[in-house]
Formats: structure tokens, C-alpha cells, sequence
């Protein structure tokens, strides 16, 4: 039995957030029933698109072990049928604009009324306050959350990072909830609300740098590099470049080929207790005992000079072999990986963090396979559905629907025409 095996989610999501949670709770072996407007489904199907008429990678590498069913919940059969999947399934997740669901005519009392068992979770970009009316996209939650404030060099502008820890991050956190929720049932036999706002989520997961605000209160940040320039700190936490955000002073350093290679460079970490080690390697054994450099606060103000040299020892080699050498005497470095690199990657293939798909339209494609990993419960990455593949299905098995209840739905315009789908 799969972990989640039993559990069956209605999935109302869309876009990035919502998916990423649902199809966790898929990978994790629940039934998960996507709910989708007939004839356009999730936007992102279309959007992004690389090949045309077909289900953008942005749309597949998010829905993967997913069910669809197209219904339009504004018509009034359509509100029937939604009523009926909501006494049949244990959560309800969406990630909808604020009130949609309200006007959907499906608020919390009346879902709770419906099937008291049932957990409703959400993702809106903030909590209640002054913006809770918001629509909200990733980036404006990684600028709202703290992130961007504190990411990118002191003297250039705020910088949003590649990882989506506004939607995917949010997601993984509404998963926890839910997860938490369903054990909870257990024991209280009822359904709660689980609600997560983006703001919250990356203020979360920027947790070190509102640890860096307070801390600034008592006296300038000494492992910043600007702290050994003698830059002296304004009343926030600054951006801080590639310095490490803990106490182990690291910095992104250039390896052989960096001219060519835009990737070609490692992180490098001057974690203390390997300090002789590094000592050794970069060949300034006398760094080890003269009291300049011996000690972690003395480094501090060296930053810089002390980089510069690690620097030209990387620069000597490939950023894999700076990392074979340095992981031999368990000094932490951690090489550049392109996307490319990781693709190829074969170590993430053996373990399932990468895995190849097969799709009815598109063909094969690499998609991104559960990073969490159960002994009991492995995860096999199955395609994302059609739009509306399931809707048939759905009405006939999970709702228990007789044939002519069937076609009086597909005749009042609630669910759409199921896709041709390719001979698989
Ligand atoms: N049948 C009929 N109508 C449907 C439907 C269905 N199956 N599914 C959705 N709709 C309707 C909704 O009822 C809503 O109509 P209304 O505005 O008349 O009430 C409409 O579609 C739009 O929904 P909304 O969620 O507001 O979509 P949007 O495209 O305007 O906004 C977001 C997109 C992502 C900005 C917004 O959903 C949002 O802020 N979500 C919360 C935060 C979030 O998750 N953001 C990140 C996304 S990765």
C-alpha cells in the first residue's frame, strides 16, 4: 500500500503552488481528481507551450499521477456534481483568487455542512491583514516575503531566485498541513481549514535573515563581507552576494575554464574545523599558526584576501576535481550544476529525482520525480492527464452515476467533450 493509499483529493489548483502540493499527495499514493474549466483546464497548459497544441512541460511536470475532470462549477448541474465530489473526497485543496470559492457559491460552512470529514486547504499570496485581497504570482511572494530584499550583491537591485519558493515552496507547505490535518482526523473525526499565504512561506524559508534584523540590533554582521570591507551596515539586513548565510564563512570562487564556462565555478566553504586542511591544500601552511589567520574571528576581516587565494587554487582545477580533493579531506564545497549537468545527471536517474516520461501527445520528456523518499512507499512518476481524460470515469465510478445521469450531464454543458486521446 501506497502511504497516502485510501486518501482522495479534490484538487481545485492551478497555475504553480496548488499543483506542486497535490501532486506530492499523489506521488505519496492519493487518488487526486483535478477539477478543470471545460475547454481551457489549468492555464498553464497552454502557457509556455514548446510544442504546439500540446500540454506545455510547465503543465506536466506538475500534474503528474493526477486524474482530470472538466466541470463547469458555475452551471448549475455542474454545482451539483461538485456538491456530490465533495461528499466523496477527504480534502478539498485550491489555490484560487481570494473569495473565488465564496463566489463559487462552496464557502467553508457550507463544504463542512456538506461532508464534516472534509479538510479544505488554501493558498492565497497573504494572510488576513491589509493585503489579503490580493492576487498574488511567485515573485511578488518571494518580494513580499523577505527574499528578495536579501538576495543579490550590495551594490545592484533586489534579485529573485531561480528556485520557486513562492509557489513550489508554498505548496510543499500546504502538503505538512495537510498531512497534519488528515492525522489529526483521526483522532477528532472531523475536517479543518489549512491555510497558507505565500508571504508566509518564504518569510519561512528566509527565516536566517530575520534571525541577521535582530541580530543587527547589537552590532554589525561580522561574517558579511562588507563587514571586512569596512562598509558600514544600514538599518536592514543587505543583500549579501554569495557570503554564506551561516557562520561558516563561504563564497562562490571561479575554477578552471570559468572564461568559457559559465558554470564553471564551486562554492566553497571555510568551515573551521577543516581550516589546517585547507591550509594545506591551497599551500599556505603557515596560515594554520600565525595568529592572523588561526582563528575564526581573526579571518573575518580577511575575507576577501583569504578568498582570493582559495580562488587561485580553484581556478587551477576543474570544479570537479576541486570537489574530489576537498570532499577527500570533508572540506564542503559544491560545484555550479547547470541544468544541463543535471539532466545528464546519471546518480539522480538511479535514485528517481529525475525521471524520464512518456506522454500520449508530447512523447518523452524529463521531469523532476519526488524528492522524498519513503522505504514503503516508493513513488512511480505516471504522466499528467488530458484535460478532462477522466471526467467519464469520475462521474461513473467515483460518484456512481447510471448512464443516462451520465449523458443528462454531458448534455447540460457542466462537463466538456473528453479529449481524442492518442493510441498510447
Ligand atoms: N468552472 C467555472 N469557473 C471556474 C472554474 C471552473 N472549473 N475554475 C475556476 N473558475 C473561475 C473562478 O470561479 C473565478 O471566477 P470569479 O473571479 O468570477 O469568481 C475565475 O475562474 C478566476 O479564478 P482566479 O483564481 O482568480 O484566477 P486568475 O487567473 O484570475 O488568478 C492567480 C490567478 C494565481 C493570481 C490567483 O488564482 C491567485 O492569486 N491565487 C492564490 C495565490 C496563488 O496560488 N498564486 C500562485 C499561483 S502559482
Amino acid at each position: 500500500m501506497k502511504a497516502l493509499e485510501g486518501v482522495r483529493i479534490l484538487d481545485f489548483t492551478h497555475v504553480q503552488s496548488g499543483p506542486t502540493c497535490t501532486q506530492l499527495l499523489a506521488w505519496f499514493g492519493a487518488d487526486v481528481i483535478k477539477i478543470e474549466r471545460p475547454g481551457t483546464g489549468d492555464i498553464t497548459r497552454g502557457q509556455l507551450q514548446d510544442i504546439p497544441k500540446v500540454d506545455s512541460l510547465y503543465f506536466t511536470m506538475l500534474n503528474h499521477n493526477k486524474r482530470s475532470i472538466t466541470l463547469d462549477t458555475k452551471n448549475p448541474t455542474g454545482k451539483e456534481v461538485l456538491e456530490r465530489l465533495i461528499k466523496e473526497c477527504d480534502v478539498l485543496v485550491e489555490n484560487f483568487g481570494p473569495g473565488v470559492l465564496d463566489r463559487m457559491g462552496f464557502p467553508w460552512e457550507k463544504i463542512s455542512r456538506l461532508n464534516p470529514r472534509m479538510i479544505v486547504a488554501s493558498i492565497k499570496g497573504f494572510g488576513p491583514g491589509p493585503y489579503e485581497d490580493c492576487k498574488v504570482y511567485e515573485n511578488v511572494a518571494q518580494c513580499t516575503g523577505g527574499a528578495a530584499s536579501t538576495t543579490g550583491f550590495r551594490d545592484g537591485p533586489p534579485l529573485v531566485t531561480g528556485a520557486q519558493i513562492g509557489d513550489s515552496g508554498t505548496g510543499l507547505h500546504l502538503a505538512l498541513g495537510i498531512v497534519a490535518a488528515l492525522y489529526h482526523r483521526t483522532h477528532s473525526g472531523r475536517g479543518q481549514r489549512v491555510t497558507c499565504a505565500m508571504q508566509d512561506g518564504v518569510l519561512n524559508l528566509s527565516r536566517v535573515k530575520l534571525r541577521d534584523q535582530q541580530r543587527l540590533a547589537r552590532g554589525p554582521l561580522k561574517e558579511y563581507s562588507q563587514f571586512g570591507e569596512g562598509v558600514p551596515f544600514g538599518a536592514a539586513v543587505p543583500r549579501a552576494g554569495n557570503d554564506s548565510g551561516g557562520g561558516q564563512p563561504g563564497r562562490i570562487l571561479k575554477c578552471k575554464g570559468w572564461e568559457q564556462d559559465p558554470d564553471a565555478y564551486i562554492y566553497f566553504i571555510t568551515q573551521a574545523p577543516v581550516w589546517e586542511k585547507i591550509c594545506d591544500i591551497i599551500g599556505e601552511p603557515t596560515w594554520k599558526t600565525d595568529p592572523e589567520y588561526a582563528t575564526p574571528p581573526a579571518r573575518l576581516t580577511k575575507l576577501n584576501a583569504i578568498f582570493a587565494r582559495i580562488e587561485q587554487w580553484t581556478m587551477t582545477k576543474t570544479k570537479f576535481e576541486v570537489m574530489n580533493i576537498c570532499n577527500a579531506v570533508d572540506i564542503p564545497v559544491g560545484p555550479i550544476l547547470s541544468m544541463k549537468e543535471i539532466a545528464e545527471d546519471q546518480s539522480l536517474r538511479a535514485t528517481g529525482t529525475v525521471v524520464e516520461v512518456d506522454h500520449p501527445t508530447r512523447g518523452k520528456y524529463l521531469s523532476v520525480g519526488n524528492p522524498i523518499k519513503l522505504s514503503d512507499s516508493p513513488t512511480k512518476v505516471e504522466r499528467s492527464p488530458l484535460l478532462g481524460e477522466h471526467t467519464e470515469e469520475i462521474l461513473r465510478d467515483v460518484l456512481r452515476f447510471d448512464p443516462g445521469r451520465i449523458s443528462e450531464i454531458q448534455q447540460s454543458g457542466a462537463v466538456g467533450v473528453p479529449p481524442a486521446i492518442a493510441a498510447e
